[in-house]
């Protein structure tokens, strides 16, 4: 374990936010959880941080104690077999779990290729993308309790998975780090290709939909994300900002009078989704910035870091967007990233 005070956060945010927290505690390996119970005893400002792709330090100054887990050093080190599960660190890279997986012909997470962030964030928002959740994948999360120093496991129906969120974002307060997931990762796991995009993607690199392998799946879906969502080394983003919004049959028909192409798509408990991107161009707010926040000009639905943006600039911008779509039609967006605030 490593404990750095006052430690710098701005390389540790994949919006490139200036941020500065009281300490930083860098775990190695799981003899490590242990003394977290002293460490954050009466810590009320604790922050777990994975690669920091989904997160928005909204002020400089943090008081927060984050912790961060360091990726195993090798692949085979982070992934353990329990019967007929694969088990993962929470600190390894998702999209290196993804590689690994496809590499080994197991299937079920291939559409979730490419998505930054550790393992261990995963859950949080239940990841999601190309028509697969993690979720559908998902036995069980393993987490540490740091005020009781036990090791618990939460079954998938005790995460409370729904669309981008779960019980970890809900309630954000709990004295939980994730240490491990269980996923069901197997070689007959059948493909899911219904997305748009997906199957066109396939077939303009030659391959036929029904004889795609689970690493031609990954490989067409990467190269999907890279021509919609900006690299954040080159354009800092922390990806989707705002959810796609849920509304009911009734709501949608009056929106439809109003925008006839509004792309909208039916949901299971009967409810659509709509698109909060094209909702986002209707305002008319896609050339504006706040400071140095603003959009991706590519895709409305990524707030971007054209240089000096604070994390107030991008909270102010994503303040107006929410203030201008419910203007136009009634709708609060809801943020996708979580936020983290000094007070
Ligand atoms: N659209 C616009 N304007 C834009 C971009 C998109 O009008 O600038 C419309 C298009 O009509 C398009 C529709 O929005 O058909 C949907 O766009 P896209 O397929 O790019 O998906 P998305 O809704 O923007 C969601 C997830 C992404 C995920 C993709 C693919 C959310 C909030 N976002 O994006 O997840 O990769 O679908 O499945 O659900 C993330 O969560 O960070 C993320 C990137």
């Amino acid at each position: 374990m490593r404990i750095f005070p006052k430690a710098d956060l701005t390389g540790r945010n994949t919006l490139a936010l200036p941020a500065r927290c009281a300490r930083l505690i860098e775990l190695e390996n799981r003899t490590d959880f242990k003394q977290l119970k002293e460490l954050l005893e009466e810590d009320s400002h604790v922050c777990v941080l994975g690669e920091g792709s989904n997160t928005v330090f909204v002020d400089t100054d943090l008081p927060h104690t984050v912790i961060h887990l360091k990726p195993p050093a090798t692949m085979t080190q982070g992934i353990a077999r329990e019967n007929d599960l694969f088990v993962v660190d929470a600190g390894l890279s998702w999209r290196e779990l993804v590689q690994w997986s496809v590499n080994q012909g197991l299937g079920g997470i291939e559409n979730l290729a490419a998505i930054p962030g550790a393992c261990g964030a995963a859950p949080v928002q239940n990841i999601g993308a190309y028509g697969v959740e993690l979720k559908d994948v998902l036995e069980w999360v393993e987490v540490f309790d740091w005020q009781q120093g036990l090791f618990q496991r939460l079954s998938n129906a005790e995460c409370q998975f729904d669309y981008r969120n779960s019980l970890f974002k809900r309630e954000p307060h709990r004295p939980w780090l994730i240490t491990r997931l269980a996923l069901r990762l197997r070689p007959d796991t059948p493909l899911r290709l219904g997305y748009t995009g997906v199957r066109e993607a396939l077939q303009a690199q030659g391959i036929s939909p029904q004889q795609a392998s689970y690493a031609q799946v990954a490989q067409a879906i990467t190269a999907l994300r890279a021509s919609k969502l900006p690299d954040p080394r080159t354009l800092p983003n922390a990806g989707s900002f705002f959810k796609n919004p849920v509304i009911s049959a009734q709501k949608l028909q009056a929106l439809l009078a109003q925008w006839p192409a509004l792309p909208h798509w039916k949901q299971a408990d009967g409810q659509h989704k709509v698109s909060a991107a094209w909702l986002i161009e209707k305002t008319g707010l896609k050339n504006q910035r706040v400071g140095d926040a603003g959009f991706y000009n590519k895709h409305a639905l990524i707030l971007v870091n054209h240089g000096q943006a604070t994390g107030a600039d991008v909270a102010g911008l994503a303040k107006k967007v929410i203030e201008s779509v419910k203007q136009a039609c009634g709708i609060v967006l809801e943020s996708e990233p979580v936020t983290v605030r000094a007070t």
